[in-house]
């Protein structure tokens, strides 16, 4: 009996939908995506209940005619591109056709719109996909598009929604993460009434300081240009720093971008200037020409496709060496810190995703807003670009950088909750058991799978390993085998096995150059917190008393 039939076209529509629109944010990217590809220079956005109950989106853009009012909201109707090579070419944010018309399938719809020079506007009506009313309408310029019940004839997609301050957040990031390439246009966002935002246009610092509420002193602008690219960088510099990359945006082409290879990419080169630090907030713009560049890749355009993707790789990496190195003499290298400042808990080096009982731990003994002291150490250098070389008091300090890290790593580690959930391997593998894993395997199994591990023996000889703790994935094969191999172990000295590992991976190297802000970090802990081993018992530093050289040097008896 034949199974296959093609799916009703009602059905076709929905199934569509659900990949352009997937909560009440997806809604606002579009429109405003339509909003600044209709020239407009102000827009209004007012979403209430989290977006779900309704969401406004008003620009005094160039408009619509009442004939393409009538065909915006059908699938693949656009203006933007007329065949396909358009596609490799693309100026603007909308070039499929399909964001007004997935809405119009999952909402109640209205779009009011006045054609730019027309005298008459008109609205029209569309009710989960049906045309319900088109007729006359009041509105002096640009269009005004609302969407209300968003997702009402799809309780399954609404159920998956979060709650409405989840997605009322999520709606506010996007707004702001879609203003950052045109701060010189006005927008106002205005939530269940009441107004957040009303930025006047201004610079991209200006706007990036209003919106994330961080002084504009932090904040550098460097431009760096490569024929036929162009890269705009706008990053807080070592002073302030995040635990994560959320407040970083990458536009390539104005465009927000959230893919993962370029967004890994950048944090590699990131983590040269900033170390444990974390990450900066800012923007990082990349303008090349459109055909160098296909967008056409993800159902909501997160993810691009460069042509020539080393070339861009490497204009990335001069772009952001340009920009942290011409700011070293500002205060990269800067000796002691000017005289007591207040520094956010956030800042400190130590930070982690954010876990709660980590947060807690970090902040333990401390305060949110911490008293810097003037530090009583002084950096004579690095040797070998492997140890620091300190001066305390009455005494040398010459410091192995990666055994110092690797045991503040493993002390943070030590507090969190790393290994309870396992996340799940893209590419599941086999390990191949020898006799010495045979060894009380069920029991190691078990133990493991507490850890984390999704392991499972699939034959007499080989164990697939399906999951893994999300902060052990890449290297997970190589745990596994060592651990595997020991003869017996119990819960806690493997996750104290596990940990070692993992802060031995996460540590600085030997031959790491870095920061001295880095450096300063690494050394007011280890003082703090009177490291002297690393996590695998050896030394941390050798110490030498002045008398010592003084003894040595034959000055003293
Ligand atoms: N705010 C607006 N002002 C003027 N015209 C608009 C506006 N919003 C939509 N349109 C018109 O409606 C058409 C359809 O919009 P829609 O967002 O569905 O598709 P698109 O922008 O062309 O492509 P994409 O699906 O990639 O966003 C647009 O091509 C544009 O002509
Ligand atoms: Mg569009």
């Amino acid at each position: 009996m034949p199974k296959i039939h093609f799916l009703p076209e009602e059905l076709r529509l929905k199934i569509a939908a659900g990949e352009v629109i997937e909560r009440p944010a997806s809604v606002i990217k579009e429109l405003l995506e339509n909003a600044f590809d209709a020239w407009a220079d102000y827009i209004r956005v007012e979403f209430e209940k989290g977006g779900l109950e309704r969401i406004v989106v008003y620009d005094n853009g160039i408009g619509m005619a009442p004939e393409d009012l009538k065909l915006c909201y059908r699938s693949f109707t656009t203006s933007k591109i007329k065949e396909l090579s358009d596609i490799f070419a693309i100026t603007t944010y909308g070039f499929r056709g399909e964001a007004l018309s997935s809405i119009a399938q999952v909402s109640r719809l209205k779009i009011v719109s006045i054609e730019r020079g027309a005298s008459l506007p008109f609205e029209i009506e569309i009710e989960f996909g049906k045309e319900k009313s088109f007729r006359p309408s009041r509105l002096k310029e640009g269009t005004l598009v609302e969407v209300r019940d968003l997702f009402e004839n799809l309780p399954a997609r609404k159920a998956f929604l979060k709650s409405v301050k989840n997605e009322s957040a999520k709606n506010v990031e996007i707004f702001k993460a879609l203003l950052l390439p045109h701060p010189e246009k006005r927008a106002a966002l205005f939530i269940d009434g009441k107004e957040i935002y009303n930025w006047k246009g201004g610079s991209l610092k200006e706007l990036f300081s209003y919106l994330f509420e961080l002084p504009a002193e932090y904040l550098k602008e460097t431009h760096f240009e490569c024929q036929p690219y162009k890269i705009s960088l706008l990053l807080t510099d070592t002073r302030k720093s995040f635990s994560h990359g959320r407040y970083l945006f990458i536009f390539v082409n104005n465009r927000l971008i959230k893919d993962d290879k370029l967004t890994k990419y950048i944090y590699h080169l990131l983590k040269r200037f900033f170390g444990n630090l974390g990450f900066p907030a800012g923007v990082i713009k990349l303008d090349l020409p459109p055909q160098l560049v296909d967008f056409n890749v993800h159902p909501a355009k997160w993810e691009v496709r460069f042509k020539r993707e080393r070339e861009v790789f490497s204009i990335l990496d001069e772009a952001i060496k340009n920009h942290y190195t011409t700011q070293k003499s500002s205060f990269y290298f800067k000796e002691t810190p000017s005289d007591t400042e207040w520094k956010i808990m956030e800042d400190l080096p130590l930070s982690y995703e954010t876990i709660s009982t980590q947060k807690k731990e970090i902040q333990k003994g401390t305060y949110l807003f911490e008293k810097k002291t003037l530090e009583d150490f002084k950096i004579l250098g690095t040797f070998k670009e492997t140890y620091l070389v300190i001066e305390k008091e009455e005494s040398l300090y010459i410091i192995d950088q990666h055994a110092l890290s690797e045991r503040i790593h493993y002390e943070f580690l030590k507090k969190s909750e790393f290994f309870s959930f396992p996340q799940k391997l893209l590419l599941p593998f086999l390990i191949k058991l020898t006799s010495e894993m045979f060894e009380n395997l069920d029991k190691k199994l078990e133990i493991l799978t507490k850890l984390g591990f999704d392991l499972e023996l699939i034959s007499e000889e080989e164990i697939l390993v399906k999951g893994a703790p999300p902060d052990l994935l890449e290297f997970a094969r190589e745990i596994l085998e060592n651990l595997l191999v020991l003869p017996d172990f119990d819960f806690l000295s493997a996750r104290e096995a596990l940990l070692k590992e993992l802060a031995c991976k996460r540590a600085i190297k030997k031959g790491d150059s870095l920061t001295k802000e880095e450096i300063r970090h690494l050394i007011e802990l280890m003082f703090r917190e009177n490291l002297e081993t690393c996590p695998h018992g050896r030394p941390i530093y050798i110490k030498l008393d002045v008398s010592e050289i003084e003894k040595r040097l034959k000055r003293r008896p």
